[in-house]
């Protein structure tokens, strides 16, 4: 048997669920698509389907369905890791297993309501069963109510593993406090107000607070735990990197929370707070590209997980680039006051997710795919992994680069030339520089969908292959016999 093919540890229980977190994250990740393909061909042909599902229900879902099956996969991320790094079968994972059936199941009647309902009457019986109406957060209250039981059931099973394996590691450290932050910051997302200012207020509490804090220390600790696994990383040294860059995530990211509040109505010192902190907030993702090459280069490559090596870097380099580079260009108040709520918001949101959250779940359902077929750990590699990552990367930049386009006629001639004036709105609509590039975005989505269908042949097909191939080695040698 060669020395990077070896015997795989039975599976825990918490890990044959985290399998199913991926097959359903990677299955809603094509439904993301599908609607925002039929959005991105609204915006080029108004009535298409006006009367079945008109583009806001599309877009809807195209972004509810992204903050589902992303933050499905980082818990399943979870569940796969905390028995390796606990020593032992996650405590609670009976409740782990009826919570997510139950969440599967609310996910599917959520979509056939913003589908089929989509509006009631303005009382509070639409905000309990239909529609709460904020962006990103527009599930109702029921939804809400089984979100935040799924994450505490979540939270108290890390606790309770924790505490029962009494190997209390650094890590599992960041990522017990990291929860209740992440799971305390959903409730402010419930709460109704009249007054859109406050209503505004605490919305971006969950939607700045959780992709610019919880969300990305949650990413640190799985990066942590996968840099361990595929490239051997010693545990002191992806722990030191953890708390620099938590502490660097949390320091800039809180009071960075102010580039939101810019026009909302609150008080003009957030305008330099805002400015001043989310200016910062790229510091953090630097130190993850060096971390990330720094451990990646020290090994030369030579991983057992191509896939999952490769997703990682860009991760580090997309979460920079998208998240730091695009969020840095509209984040100074100077320039903000000119390009806020253009589609430069869409450019940086779309490689923003792509780069920090996307890719972080591609690589652990590569490491996933690796382990999940025989009791055989063998090293994963195919022609196909590189079509798929290379459409969806090619694809993403189009739609993004798309974005910029319109985004910045809008802020150059809407705003900055023509003082958002209703003449200077249809100037900008019609110029060219904006009409051309609703065409780049829908073609480049149909990219991303090739990738995707791609990528969805290769999970399925890549860990057969490679049991097949070592398996025939171990033949070839006369050796081992399992
Ligand atoms: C992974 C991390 C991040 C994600 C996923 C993300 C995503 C998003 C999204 C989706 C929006 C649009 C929100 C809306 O619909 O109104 C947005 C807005 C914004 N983001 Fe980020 N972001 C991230 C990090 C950052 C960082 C680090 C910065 C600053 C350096 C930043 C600066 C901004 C600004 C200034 C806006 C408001 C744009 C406007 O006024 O129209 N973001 N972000
Ligand atoms: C088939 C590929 C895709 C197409 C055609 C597409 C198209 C669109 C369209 C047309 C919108 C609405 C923009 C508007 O309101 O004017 C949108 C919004 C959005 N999409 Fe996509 N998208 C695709 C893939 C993705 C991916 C892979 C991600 C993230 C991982 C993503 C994240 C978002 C986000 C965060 C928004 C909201 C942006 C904002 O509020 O500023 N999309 N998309
Ligand atoms: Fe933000």
């Amino acid at each position: 048997m060669s020395a990077t093919t070896r015997v795989r540890p039975k599976l825990y229980e918490a890990q044959k669920l985290a399998i199913w977190y991926f097959v359903v994250a990677i299955a809603l990740f094509g439904l993301q698509l599908t609607f925002g393909l039929i959005a991105a061909y609204q915006q080029l042909n108004p009535e298409f389907w006006f009367e079945v599902a008109p583009f806001m229900t599309n877009r809807t879902l195209h972004v509810n369905t992204m903050v589902v099956w992303l933050l499905v996969g980082l818990v399943g991320g979870v569940y796969w890791f905390l028995p390796q790094e606990t020593g032992r079968e996650v405590v609670g994972i009976k409740a782990a297993k009826i919570i997510w059936w139950v969440i599967v199941a609310g996910v599917l009647v959520l979509a056939g309501i913003y589908l089929f309902v989509q509006y009631g009457p303005g009382e509070m019986s639409t905000l309990w069963l239909f529609m709460e109406g904020r962006e990103y957060l527009e599930a109702p209250r029921w939804v809400d109510l089984a979100l935040v039981l799924w994450v505490a059931i979540f939270l108290y099973n890390v606790i309770a593993t924790t505490l029962a394996s009494r190997r209390i590691t650094g890590t599992l450290m960041v990522l017990i406090f990291d929860l209740v932050a992440l799971g305390a910051l959903y409730s402010a997302g419930m709460h109704y107000s009249i007054n859109l200012t406050m209503d505004q207020f605490l919305w971006w509490w969950v939607v700045h607070l959780w992709v610019e804090a919880t969300w990305e220390v949650l990413v640190g600790v799985l990066m942590a735990w996968s840099l361990m696994y595929l490239l051997g990383t010693p545990r002191k040294v992806v722990e030191t990197w953890l708390f620099l860059e938590v502490a660097l995530v949390f320091g800039t990211g809180i009071l960075g929370l102010g580039h939101h509040y810019f026009w909302i109505g609150t008080p003009e010192y957030w305008l330099g707070l805002g400015g001043f902190f989310s200016a910062m907030e790229p510091l953090p993702l630097v130190a993850m590209v060096v971390h990330a090459l720094y451990d990646a280069g020290g090994h030369r490559l030579m991983a057992v997980n191509k896939p999952a090596v490769f997703w990682l870097i860009t991760q580090a380099f997309g979460n920079f680039i998208g998240a730091g580079v695009w969020g840095f260009m509209q984040t100074l108040p100077q320039i903000n006051m000119y390009s806020h709520g253009t589609q430069l918001a869409a450019a940086h949101g779309h490689l923003a997710f792509f780069g920090a959250y996307l890719s972080t779940v591609l690589m652990l359902a590569y490491i996933v795919a690796q382990n999940a077929r025989e009791h055989i750990q063998v090293p994963l590699d195919s022609r196909w992994w590189k079509w798929a990552a290379g459409l969806m990367i090619f694809g993403i930049f189009g739609i993004t680069g798309a974005f910029t386009i319109s985004g910045f006629t809008q802020t150059l001639i809407e705003r900055a030339e023509g003082g958002s004036t209703w003449a200077a709105f249809i100037r900008a609509y019609t110029h060219p520089w904006y009409a051309n590039t609703l065409g780049w975005r829908y073609f480049f989505g149909w990219v991303v969908l090739t990738g995707y269908l791609i990528l969805v042949y290769d999970l399925w097909t890549i860990g057969k292959k490679a049991v097949t191939h070592a398996r025939a080695a171990v033949a070839a040698v006369g050796g081992g016999d399992d």
